[in-house]
């Protein structure tokens, strides 16, 4: 999949997140969700683009020197060929560039697909979260990448 584009996200390709969202969980953001993250100074998000088609997508919000993936997810025809992978690699990349020290996310213990992806790539498991989800119930392992050696 050499014809993977990572791009900033903008407007024009909300409608196509939301798509790729509302295929992907069970409680999905709004249009207006995507919307007040790109209106957001403390957020920055980025699509993946193959073909002109836009395939998946993922979300940093920033705090201080930490950042927190909000979402990310890879539509159903597209996984398992490294996209998600090429995604995260952006975001490691950015909060590099931005002087951010960790990046963390929260993802249900259910979730080996995307427990393996963050694993790969050097997440580590730092905590849990009681009851964190809804739709179904579920607690939230935390994790977390390091970007600054200490
Ligand atoms: C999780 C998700 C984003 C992975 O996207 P993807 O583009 O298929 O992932 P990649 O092809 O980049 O895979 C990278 C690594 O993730 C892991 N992985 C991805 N899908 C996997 C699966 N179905 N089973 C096991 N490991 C998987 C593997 O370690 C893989 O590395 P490998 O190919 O060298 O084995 C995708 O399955 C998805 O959109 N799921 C629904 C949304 C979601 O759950 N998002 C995470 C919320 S916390």
């Amino acid at each position: 999949m050499d014809k993977i584009e990572i791009i900033s996200m903008t407007y024009e390709h909300i409608d196509d997140v939301v798509i790729i969202e509302n295929e992907s969980f069970s409680v999905p953001w709004s249009h207006r969700g995507f919307e007040d993250s790109l209106n957001s100074k403390y957020a920055k998000f980025f699509v993946a683009k193959f073909d002109e088609k836009i395939v998946g997508y993922i979300g940093l919000y920033l705090a201080g020197d930490a950042g927190d993936i909000t979402n990310v997810a890879v539509s159903s025809q597209y996984r398992r060929k490294g996209i998600a992978g090429r995604l995260i690699e952006k975001v490691i990349m950015y909060a590099k560039e931005n002087n951010i020290s960790v990046v963390n996310l929260e993802v249900r213990p259910s979730n080996t697909s995307a427990i393996s992806l963050y694993t790969k790539y050097d997440f580590k498991e730092i905590g849990r979260r009681r009851n964190f989800y809804t739709k179904p119930t579920e607690d939230a392992l935390l994790m977390q990448r390091e970007i600054i050696e200490q």
